[in-house]
């Protein structure tokens, strides 16, 4: 996740951390589904109350993991484009080709859709940074409209001053 060639230890635990609370989170609404659909709904309660928690354990990672002062909009949509092509153009294609190896057909199609929506999400994460970015240099043409009024005014000013 870091894009940092040595990260600290505590970095590489915190990343493990936040991976395992995640999983958690996911696994537990998955438990729930099948505890309420087989009728055991007090089960079915509680895995979502705990899931509900680990959502917050990995967000107090996520934290100390993407400090927020350093994680602009912009910043968290090229971290997640980098997620979701390194899925579509090495993870899955790898996990993909050992599927087939192993002669597992269920993995290799469940892989081949994992490669459509990565590069799904990627092209989609790709097309809102593009029209930010226009959005934020429109903004900043404005702003510099603006300073350009106020340096043209001060200029007057000064000018009438001189006078
Ligand atoms: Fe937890
Ligand atoms: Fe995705």
């Amino acid at each position: 996740m870091s894009t940092t060639p040595n990260p600290s230890v505590t970095i590489t635990n915190l990343e493990s951390a936040f991976a395992g609370e995640s999983m958690a989170h996911i696994k537990y609404r998955y438990f729930a589904k099948l505890a309420r659909a087989a009728g055991a709904e007090d089960v079915a309660k509680i895995f979502e109350a705990t899931a509900e928690q680990e959502i917050m354990h990995a967000f107090g990672h996520l934290d100390l993991l993407y400090p927020k002062h350093l994680l602009t909009p912009a910043k968290s949509l090229e971290i997640a484009i980098e997620g979701e092509t390194y899925e579509y153009t090495e993870m899955y294609p790898k996990f993909r080709h050992l599927a087939v190896k192993e002669g597992n057909s269920a993995a290799v199609a469940e892989f081949d859709e994992q490669i459509a929506e990565s590069k799904e999400h990627a092209d989609a994460f790709r097309r809102t940074l593009e029209m930010a970015a226009k959005r934020f240099a429109a903004l900043a043409k404005v702003e510099e409209r603006h300073a350009n009024h106020y340096r043209a005014a001060l200029a007057a000013v000064q000018d009438a001053v001189r006078v």
